[in-house]
């Protein structure tokens, strides 16, 4: 039955109304029966958001703390930093100062550090106070194995309800900003249409309780969880009815709270969001789009969303300093040859450069993408490019490791830009962690998180290289960075994850980066730790951690992990005050 009234659904008109007898919204498809221009056929029928949860979710789990949680002081032998975390050639017998400090280093007064999280990751409380589902609720409730074992969000940190004593907790520990993201079906469970104001309500007190810490909110409209109407009705970011459900979106939320958030960020990682596409089979409406296409088609609707968005929040509030969130990592050229420099090029353009060559630079793509996107993609109009073109006040950057890249090895990159059957086309360059010695780049995270390595040599580099080709106005932020500590998840005393050797490591090694790009005259405003405390980890489930905090998911308490002392140890030693 679901799957029958799924596939109407597909095909109708939609409307949104509400229900008579009751304050819920409710979307109303249309019309009579009728066939559509493909030849299914399609009717009309009225969905409440209970509805759509029953219909394309099931039953979701809960967890016994489903109010507001008062925070309550931390108390102070919580905040007592760990013993020497990295060895000294003799044993002291005492516990030493985490960190000693080089005097030629330092962070501007005004560079903020915090840390981040994302809704669907963290919150919980899925069906609560009138959310509508996003794909991810499907993703993780039906389709068999697409998340690590079948781990869901349903509850994960339950920080919906007990975000007063997270933002109590990284206020004790001296942070100063927190970057959330907003649940886009919170706030209209059918992705356009009517708002809920609880949603709303929540999100005025996580804010207010940020400001009352004196920690700066940031916060980030879309982590990708596209609310499920709007992908099942039109297939979300691969039609262009996104760009105007986006900005009305943006607009209720820069409306209510731009006056107390300057921090904005619109998008999460454009391109690992549009490189998910296509979705799996079968879940969500079916596009006639070729899936080597669909990430681009993507790209092209979330650039002109962003910017449009971007305009209605300065529009608002001039002061604000809005961006997306760019994501990559350093790109080196595998060996010295041409082969491989251009293959390093054409990673950065079909990476970083797919979106920030638009908002930075041209207002266009950058020419190696071109051939390829021109086969199917409109040219952007002069008015869209006009949009485009400036409409970053700072270059937010997600850049956690580092990677060689060179050109594909049967008949170079020309012969795969020539083959659109190539594995690798369009963007034609491999890619890998290993040096052409056979060492790795750096230490490994954990096997769940093969993306990732300790390579945080690079990182002064790689600041550079983004101030040089993109010349951010605003500079650079480090949006989020975090390393997932190897076989953290098998470890299940509070005393042991907490000691994170390897993660507290490349902290520290990365903000000594940072603080020699500074150095240099690199304009980095500040940076983001990710994540405030473990979370569901997308498809690996909660079988990968990010956190510098420890959460026990059967208690939802939290733990401090030694990490997070390094985190805070740095800014405490090299920040001016
Ligand atoms: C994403 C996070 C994710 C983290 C670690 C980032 O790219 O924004 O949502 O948890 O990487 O994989």
């Amino acid at each position: 039955m679901a799957v029958i009234l799924g596939f109407a659904l597909l095909f109708a008109s939609i409307s949104l109304a509400t229900s008579p007898n009751s304050t819920t919204p409710t979307s109303t498809v249309s019309g009579s029966t009728q066939t559509s221009s493909n030849g299914a056929f399609v009717t009309s029928m009225e969905l409440s958001v209970e509805d759509l949860w029953d219909m394309y979710v099931g039953p979701v789990s809960t967890f016994s703390i489903n109010t507001t949680v008062e925070a309550t002081l931390v108390p102070s032998s919580s905040l007592i930093p760990p013993p020497t975390l990295y060895y000294p050639p003799f044993p002291t017998g005492q516990q030493i100062a985490l960190q000693s400090k080089n005097e030629s280093w330092k962070f501007p007064k005004d560079f903020w550090y915090g840390v981040a999280s994302a809704a669907y990751q963290v919150e919980g409380a899925v069906k609560d106070e009138g959310r509508g589902p996003s794909i991810w609720d499907v993703l993780t409730h039906r389709v068999t194995n697409f998340v690590a074992h079948n781990d869901t969000g349903d509850i994960a940190d339950n920080h919906y309800y007990m975000y007063k004593q997270d933002i109590a907790r990284i206020a004790a520990m001296g942070i100063k900003a927190y970057s959330f993201s907003i649940s886009w079906s919170r706030i209209l469970p059918f992705g356009s249409g009517e708002v809920n104001e609880e949603a709303l309500k929540h999100y005025d007190d996580l804010i207010d309780t940020c400001l009352q810490y004196n920690v700066i909110p940031m916060v980030t409209l879309y982590h990708w969880d596209m609310p499920l109407f709007l992908q099942n009705t039109y297939g979300g970011w691969l039609s262009d009815r996104i760009i105007d459900d986006f900005t009305e979106y943006a607009r209720i939320v820069f409306t209510r709270w731009s006056s107390k958030v300057s921090h904005w960020f619109t998008l999460n990682e454009p391109i690992v969001f549009c490189n998910f596409y296509p979705l799996p089979a079968n879940t969500f409406k079916a596009t006639s789009i070729p899936p080597k296409q669909q990430p681009f088609v993507c790209g092209h609707n979330a650039l002109l969303a962003h910017a449009s968005a971007y305009h209605v929040g300065k529009s608002l509030n001039s002061s604000l300093t809005i961006s997306f969130k760019n994501n990559g990592g350093y790109k080196i050229p595998l060996t010295d040859s041409a082969a491989d420099r251009e293959a390093t090029q054409r990673a950065y353009d079909f990476n970083e450069g797919w979106f920030a060559n638009p908002l930075f630079l041209t207002g266009d793509y950058p020419t190696s993408m071109q051939p390829f996107l021109s086969t199917f993609l409109p040219p952007f109009t002069a008015a869209q490019k006009a949009a485009l073109n400036g409409s970053a006040d700072i270059f937010a950057h997600d850049a956690y490791t580092s990677s060689f890249y060179s050109a594909p090895t049967d008949g170079g990159i020309p012969a795969c830009t020539a083959n659109a059957s190539h594995p690798l086309y369009p963007a034609c360059y491999n890619t890998t962690s290993v040096y052409a010695t056979g060492w790795n780049i750096g230490p490994a995270a954990d096997p769940a998180a093969a993306w990732l390595n300790w390579a945080t040599d690079w990182v002064p580099a790689f600041l550079r290289h983004v101030q040089a080709t993109w010349k951010p106005r605003g500079g650079i932020a480090v949006s989020e960075f975090g390393f997932a500590e190897p076989f953290e998840a098998l470890k299940s005393r509070p005393e042991d994850v907490a000691f994170d050797p390897v993660r507290a490591a490349y902290y520290r090694a990365y903000l000594e980066g940072v603080l020699m790009a500074v150095g240099e005259g690199v304009r980095v405003v500040g940076c983001l730790a990710w994540s405030i405390f473990d979370n569901l980890e997308w498809s690996s489930g909660y079988t990968v951690k990010f956190g510098v905090q420890y959460v026990n998911l059967t208690t939802q308490e939290r733990f401090y992990k030694a990490s997070f002392f390094e985190y805070v140890n740095m800014f405490n030693t090299y920040q001016e005050t």
